[in-house]
């Protein structure tokens, strides 16, 4: 049978970064308790800029005027745990997206993880399941969750829309906005450390900013929401570096999520 940090070996070969990384004897989780600690991560030089008082596609977004089947804001903001938030969206018609899903995408993991992932929306093997990332970008998502030395379960997975668009288009503004406080919610319980933006459109949808992804992409930006500034780093969408594999892509996620876990490590240091 496979030894088990093989798979994790493997997966660092397909990020490109063997050589990059400690062998996996020395990761942290593995060593003995009378083993030196590893280096502690380097801090980064600077930190995340200040946030915006309130993101513009937080400002924007704008109650359902429809209410069939739609939670008022009230009742979002009223939602005391993610599975009452879940359970007061399932009806949701407040764009043209929700008539066309089979499974409502909600999001999942540790409702008080560290590390949030904030994705685009639901594709077609979300939609069926109802779950986040379970697709081939799912996939290599996971890989890459594993790579940083943590499970998917101890993150938290969630998208900007919950409801998959047609043909797997990007979700327009008006969708987005329409979805956005929704998000904002299962932020504000989950209150992450870190997010992780995976492509262009939550960038755009939650932090507000409009530069192509290529550009910002390994830049810290933070939100505010509920009160709370969280960092963000804006990474590649896992099914762009599915698509464009090459090395300087996959290194570029991998330098990406690495400074989020330093964060996070670093967040959690006594
Ligand atoms: N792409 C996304 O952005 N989200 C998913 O859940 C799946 C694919």
């Amino acid at each position: 049978m496979e030894h088990p940090l093989q798979a994790w070996r493997d997966t660092l070969e397909e990020l490109g970064v063997m050589g990059l990384v400690r062998e996996p004897a020395a990761v942290a989780k593995e060593a003995p308790p009378s083993e030196p600690s590893p280096a502690r991560p380097t801090p980064r030089p600077t930190a995340p800029p200040a946030p915006r008082p309130v993101s513009p596609a937080a400002r924007a977004y704008a109650p359902p005027s429809d209410p069939i089947g739609c939670p008022t804001p009230a009742v979002v903001a009223g939602a005391a745990t993610l599975p009452a938030l879940c359970q007061a969206l399932q009806g949701c018609l407040a764009c043209p997206l929700g008539p066309g899903r089979m499974k409502f995408v909600f999001g999942e993991g540790d409702p008080s993880a560290r590390l949030m992932f904030v994705g685009e929306g639901p594709g077609r093997d979300e939609d069926l399941l109802g779950r986040p990332f379970v697709g081939k970008a799912g996939e290599l998502l996971d890989k890459m969750i594993g790579a940083l030395g943590l499970k998917r379960e101890e993150t938290y997975i969630a998208n900007v829309v919950k409801c998959r668009p047609p043909d797997n288009r990007t979700p327009t503004p008006d969708e987005a906005r329409a979805c956005l406080g929704y998000l904002h919610r299962q932020i504000e319980l989950i209150q992450p450390a870190v997010i992780v933006t995976l492509g262009a459109t939550p960038l755009r949808e939650l932090v507000g900013v409009q530069e192509g992804i290529t550009r910002a992409r390994g830049q810290w930006r933070r939100v505010l929401i509920g009160g709370r500034e969280i960092p963000v780093m804006p990474t590649f969408h896992p099914a762009y570096v599915l698509r464009q594999y090459t090395q300087e892509v996959r290194r570029a996620v991998w330098a990406d999520l690495k400074a989020a876990k330093e964060w996070l490590d670093q967040a959690e240091a006594p």
